[in-house]
C-alpha cells in the first residue's frame, strides 16, 4: 500500500451508513458537512471497525478516498484491510472539529468482484469519525495507453499487426473489446470507414463514413466502462479502411484487463456468412448471433461470392488460411488462436462454376483434414447450404473423414422463402432463425 497520486477519474462512493457497509458503533448525523445520511461513529476501542463492500469490475489496484473528521488532537490510528488480509496502515489526525471533514487518500490491490475493505482501530480511542469510501479501480498495475500493441485489448478474428500504428481487420466480423477508465473514449482511424460500436455492451450502432479521431462517448459515468468495436468488410465496390489505431483516453483514462471468452467459434462462407447484403451486418449475420448466444468470441472468415472449390473461384478450402482475402499466400498463423468450433457453409457458389459433385465430394473432405490440421482440437460442423447444394456430398464427405469431432448439420426448413431477402440471402429474421437453430447443435459438443 502506497499513498495515492490523486484521482483521474470519478470515482464510486460508498456511504459509511448503507448497506453493504457496516459500522461497528452508531450510524450518527449531529456533525454537520457528511454526505448521504450519516456517519459511522465508531466505538472508542480497539477492533471496532468501518467496513465497506466495494464492486471491481477487474482485479487491480483502487484507490481509496477516506472521508473523516477526528475533532481531537490526537491521532487515531488503524489497519487497512482488504477480504481480510492486512494490507497496510493508516491514521486519522486532527481536522480541527467534528463537522470539519478530511480525505484520506491510500491504494489498495482489490480482486475482481465484491471486496470487503475494512478499517480497524488499532488503539482505544477508536476511528474517527467516518462519513464516505471513494473508490476508482484501474487495472492490475498494468494499465494500458489503448494502442494498438496495448496487451488490454482483445481482438476477435484476423487482425494484421505488422503496422503497429494501425492493425488491420481481415476478412469480415473482427472486432475488438476494452475495458477502459475516464469519461470518454475514442478511437482513431485512418481513412474512411464505416465502424461499429457499443459502450458497456448496449446496442451495437454505426459510424458511417468516418475518418482521424472519431469520439464515441462523451460524459460517461465513474469507474470502469467497456467499448467493442468492428469495421465493415472490404468488399466489391466498398474499400473502406477497416484498420484500429488505437483507443483515444480520457486525459488520465487508461485500458484495464478485460475477460477473454473461454472459446472461439470460427465460421467459414460465403457472402451468407459475412450477412450480405443486409446493412446491420456483421453484426445481424447467424455467424455473429451464433457465437454471442455461446457466449464465445467469434469469426467470420468469408468473402462474398467465395467457393469451396477453386475453378475460377474464391476456393476456400485453399483461402481459410490466409490472414485475409487480400493476401497472396496462405500466411495466417494459426497459433494466434485456436477455434473450439469451426462452421462450414461453402457450396451455394460452386454450382455456379461448374463443380462436378464427385469433385465437390472430394475437397470437402480434403478441407475437412485441412481444418482438423489447423486446429486439432476443435469440433468441426458442415452445414448443408440452405439452397439445398451439394447435401449430399457434404454428408458423404462427413462420413467419409472418419473423424468422430465432424458433424454434418442439417439445415432442412431452417429458413422459408420469407426469410430471404433475394432468391439466395436470408434477410435479419432469417439470420436469426438459424442462429435459434444453430447455436444448440454447436452447444452439443462444447
Ligand atoms: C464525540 C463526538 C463523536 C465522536 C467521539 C469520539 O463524542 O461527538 O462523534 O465519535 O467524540 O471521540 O470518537
Ligand atoms: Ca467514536
Amino acid at each position: 500500500m502506497s499513498a495515492a497520486s490523486p484521482a483521474v477519474a470519478a470515482p464510486t462512493r460508498y456511504e459509511a451508513e448503507a448497506a453493504p457497509a457496516s459500522c461497528t458503533g452508531t450510524i450518527d448525523s449531529n456533525h454537520a458537512g457528511y454526505s448521504g445520511t450519516g456517519f459511522c461513529n465508531g466505538t472508542n476501542a480497539v477492533g471496532a471497525a468501518v467496513r465497506f463492500t466495494v464492486t471491481a469490475a477487474t482485479a487491480g489496484t483502487a484507490t481509496l478516498g477516506l472521508r473523516f473528521a477526528n475533532g481531537t488532537a490526537t491521532v487515531r490510528p488503524a489497519d487497512v484491510i482488504v477480504n481480510g488480509t492486512r494490507v497496510g496502515g493508516t491514521s486519522f489526525e486532527g481536522t480541527g472539529g467534528w463537522a470539519t471533514w478530511a480525505v484520506k487518500a491510500l491504494t489498495v490491490p482489490v480482486g475482481a468482484g465484491g471486496n470487503t475493505v475494512a478499517f480497524s482501530p488499532t488503539a482505544a480511542d477508536g476511528l474517527a469519525n467516518i462519513d464516505a469510501l471513494d473508490v476508482e479501480v484501474t487495472g492490475g498495475g498494468a494499465g494500458g495507453n489503448g494502442s494498438p500493441t496495448d496487451a488490454n485489448i482483445v481482438y476477435h478474428g484476423r487482425w494484421d499487426r505488422s503496422n503497429a500504428s494501425y492493425f488491420s481487420m481481415g476478412w469480415a466480423g473482427g472486432y475488438l473489446d476494452a475495458q477502459f477508465t475516464g469519461a470518454s473514449i475514442g478511437v482513431r482511424q485512418r481513412n474512411a470507414i464505416d465502424l461499429y460500436y457499443s459502450i458497456d455492451r448496449g446496442p451495437l450502432q454505426w459510424r458511417r463514413n468516418v475518418s482521424g479521431a472519431v469520439t464515441l462517448a462523451t460524459g460517461l459515468s465513474g469507474g470502469a466502462h467497456t467499448v467493442r468495436i468492428g469495421y465493415r468488410e472490404r468488399a466489391g465496390s466498398y474499400t473502406g479502411d477497416p484498420v484500429f489505431g488505437g483507443l483515444i483516453l480520457a486525459a488520465g483514462g487508461q485500458t484495464a484487463p478485460i475477460a477473454r471468452p473461454q472459446r472461439v467459434v470460427e465460421f467459414i462462407g460465403d457472402s451468407i456468412t459475412v450477412g450480405q447484403p443486409n446493412a446491420d451486418r456483421p453484426f445481424t449475420a447467424y455467424a455473429w448471433l451464433t457465437g454471442e448466444a455461446l457466449g464465445a468470441g467469434h469469426t467470420q472468415v468469408a468473402q462474398g461470392d467465395a467457393c469451396l472449390v477453386s475453378q475460377d473461384c474464391y476456393a476456400m478450402m485453399d483461402w481459410f488460411r490466409r490472414s485475409s482475402g487480400y493476401a497472396t499466400t496462405d500466411d495466417w498463423n494459426f497459433a494466434t488462436y485456436q477455434a473450439a468450433a469451426v462452421v462450414i457453409n461453402l457450396g451455394t457458389n460452386d454450382v455456379g462454376h461448374h463443380v462436378s459433385t464427385t469433385r465437390f465430394q472430394q475437397n470437402y473432405v480434403v478441407m475437412l483434414q485441412r481444418v482438423r490440421q489447423a486446429y486439432p482440437n476443435a469440433h468441426i460442423f458442415a452445414m448443408a447450404t440452405f439452397r439445398g447444394r451439394y447435401v449430399t456430398e457434404t454428408r458423404n464427405a462427413v462420413s467419409a473423414s472418419g473423424d468422430s469431432r465432424v458433424h454434418f448439420v442439417d439445415t432442412t426448413g431452417w429458413i422459408g422463402t420469407a426469410d430471404l431477402v433475394d432468391s439466395v440471402h436470408p434477410n435479419d429474421a432469417g439470420h436469426a432463425k438459424i442462429a435459434q437453430r444453430l447455436a444448440p447443435v454447436l452447444a452439443q459438443h462444447l
